[in-house]
């Protein structure tokens, strides 16, 4: 049974640098003491969409100032660090080697233990970082840039998917249809801050399998269909899909999230009914989309389910989720740190591979 522990977090999958400290004290929820977080979005916007090459030679500018940063604010010192943590996968090989890098070199100098953690279950278990954490069991709803899962959640590391997205996923979709409007990157906070000045039954985008008898997602049609719908509206006027008047762009915006919306909800409503638990944890960065929130917060009310998110911050990547997972992972007896340090990375890991027992 783990007592006292200060786990350091390293986030480094895709393009964002995180870095924070979680204390682990008894079986209590653990305590974010200090996070630290840098964007690299603002250098993958001139390219349209993540670089990966860039994205691995920032992470490595970053991470030890953010770490310094981190044990500045909490007050403690590198020696104080009981475990180092850091994203094994999913996640772009180059970027994730950086974290692993640094977390085993910091480990191998300090004398202290490493731990791989899957980012999914860092998602996943980040409401746990809110004032008002979940209890288990619960069905989660974790809606990532590559991931669309509903799960059942019974405790650390056991985790029965119940549907998933068969093609893109609704982070993707949010993103491709951005894009295809001249939105930008990343596009689904342009998509949904847009889409509020829009009229969301303006025009008819399908709901894949919104009626299917199973908890599958499928978004792929989707951008064809806001494609189509984009480019008739530029015919029409005699113009390209970018150059469409503001108005018509607001209701294509809101119509995409408003589709994208509606599955979501009624694929986890659906989720609740099957397995009849009364708790929703909604995780990953479309958990940040207030249209989302808005819709499963009355939803949800209606049928005596409560609903946890992360704090609107620790929607996306982050440096906390991840030593909140490996805090939560030495806590329940999950795992344990390792003092082996020759890191490999898993740029593919599905999340059921970390089951209780499968490792
Ligand atoms: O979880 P995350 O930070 O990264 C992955 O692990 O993939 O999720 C990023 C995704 C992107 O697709 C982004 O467009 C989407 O989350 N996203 C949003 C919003 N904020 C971020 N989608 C819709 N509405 C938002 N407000
Ligand atoms: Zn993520």
């Amino acid at each position: 049974m783990v007592k006292n522990l200060c786990v350091l977090g390293i986030e480094s999958s895709c393009d964002e640098t995180g870095v924070a400290l979680v204390q682990v004290e008894g079986q209590r929820v653990p305590r974010l003491l200090a996070h630290a977080l840098y964007s690299q979005i603002e250098m993958h916007q001139a390219y349209g969409g993540v670089v990966p090459e860039l994205a691995s030679r920032d992470h490595i500018r970053r991470v030890l100032p953010l770490t310094q940063d981190v044990l500045k604010e909490s007050g403690r010192s590198l020696q104080e660090v009981d475990v180092v943590a850091f994203t094994r996968g999913p996640g772009l090989a180059g970027a994730l080697l950086v974290g692993a890098g640094v977390a085993c070199a910091l480990g191998a100098a300090l004398g202290k233990p490493v731990l791989g953690v899957h980012h999914l279950e860092g998602h996943l278990l980040s409401p746990f970082l809110s004032a008002d954490p979940p209890e288990f069991p619960f069905v989660a709803l974790l809606v990532s840039g590559g991931h669309t899962q509903l799960m059942r959640v019974d405790g650390v590391g056991r985790y029965q998917i119940l549907g998933e997205t068969i093609d893109d996923a609704a982070g993707e979709a949010f993103d491709k249809s951005a894009k295809l409007l001249g939105l930008g990157y990343p596009g689904g906070p342009a998509l949904s801050a847009l889409a509020q000045q829009g009229d969301p039954t303006a025009f008819k985008l399908p709901r894949p399998l919104l009626h299917s008898d199973n908890l599958d997602f499928s978004f792929a049609g989707l951008k064809t269909a806001v494609m189509v719908q984009a480019r008739k509206c530029a015919a029409a006027q005699g113009c390209a899909v970018e150059a469409l008047p503001s108005a018509v762009l607001a209701d294509l915006a809101a119509s995409t999230q408003a589709a994208i919306v509606e599955v979501l909800v009624k694929k986890s409503l659906a989720a609740l009914k099957q397995t009849q638990l009364k708790r929703l944890v909604v995780a990953g960065g479309v958990g940040a989309n207030r249209s989302l929130r808005t819709q499963l917060n009355s939803e949800c009310a209606k049928r005596g389910v409560r609903v946890h998110y992360p704090e609107l911050h620790l929607c996306t990547d982050n440096g906390a989720m991840i030593a909140m997972a490996a805090a939560m992972r030495l806590q329940s007896g999950q795992q344990t740190a390792s003092e082996v340090y020759a890191f490999d990375v898993k740029p593919r890991w599905p999340l059921d591979a970390i089951q209780a027992g499968s490792r």
